[in-house]
């Protein structure tokens, strides 16, 4: 079977780690060059080390998605050292914990939303003039089970979650006459290195695990693989006749009814 991503140029960000590096160490193995957008320089170079000693076509670029002259800078290298991008996977985010509304200080609402929403902004902005050049092309927002429903004391993340599927439905009806598809993907708890320090921070780790891991019906969190192949889906030829969707990955935590 040919590769799924064979001659795609994809950017990925906040690829250094978690989720995002899943997602750009698979969509490498699946054909694609990959330019692995984040701040974390130490871990971004070390990713792409290790995909090119494979021999596998990937670079690092050192962005902050929150700041649009750093996107442009990042997009600019992709397509003189990769060629024009045609996937776009939305990914850096941040959340801040235990926060309410009036405790939440006004730089976390204004740097939440800097990087969850305005990153995607302008990583769209900057990306899309050459998916229309190109004649094709897809982007993945990745959302949240936060997309839907508000987890208490985790503001203003919900927020930004939710207005992601807002930007996500609204650029694929104006893009889909320009062969782009636009898809949001939203996981639940995932086992990333940050999710593995929140466990281990707390009095008991394995119970920390548990409890999460209890609210899914599958009974246990999500590897960062289980989210890197829906990625690739919406990414991929697979997906062909959806845009503006929200795929939902989240071991079945959301249809639960908690009394
Ligand atoms: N882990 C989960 O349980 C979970 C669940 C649902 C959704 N998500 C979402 O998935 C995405 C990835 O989360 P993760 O858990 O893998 O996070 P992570 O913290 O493991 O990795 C995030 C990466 O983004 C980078 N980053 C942070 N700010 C950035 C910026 N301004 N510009 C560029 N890069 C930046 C970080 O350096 C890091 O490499 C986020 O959008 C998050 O909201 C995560």
């Amino acid at each position: 079977m040919s590769k799924r991503l064979k001659d795609q140029i994809a950017i990925v960000t906040g690829a250094a780690d978690g989720i995002g590096r899943s997602i750009a160490e698979l969509f490498c193995q699946e054909g694609a060059s990959v330019c692995v957008a984040d701040v974390n320089e130490a871990l971004g170079e070390s990713v792409v080390k290790n995909l090119t000693e494979q021999g596998l076509k990937a670079i690092f670029v050192n962005t902050d998605v929150s700041n649009i002259d750093s996107v442009k800078n990042m997009v600019d290298q992709t397509v003189n050292l990769l060629g024009k991008p045609t996937v776009l996977i939305n990914n850096a985010g941040i959340i801040y914990e235990n926060k309410k509304f009036l405790e939440t200080p006004t730089e976390q609402w204004d740097k939440s939303f800097a990087v969850n929403l305005d990153g995607m902004w302008h990583c769209c902005k900057q990306v899309i003039p050459y998916m229309k050049e190109v004649g094709f092309g897809t982007i993945v927002n990745i959302g949240s089970v936060h997309s839907f429903k508000i987890v208490p004391n985790h503001f203003p993340y919900a927020v930004t979650k939710h207005a992601i599927i807002g930007l996500t439905k609204n650029l694929a009806v104006e893009l889909g006459e320009d062969n782009i598809r636009v898809n949001a993907l939203c996981p639940g708890m995932v086992e990333t290195a940050a999710a593995f320090k929140w466990f281990a921070e707390s009095e008991d780790p394995v119970a920390a695990r548990k409890k999460i891991a209890d609210i899914h019906p599958l009974r246990r969190n999500a590897s960062c693989d289980e989210i890197a192949y829906p990625a690739l889906f919406l990414a991929s030829k697979e997906s062909s006749f959806m845009t503006g969707q929200s795929l939902i990955v989240d071991g079945g935590r959301s249809v639960v009814y908690h009394l």
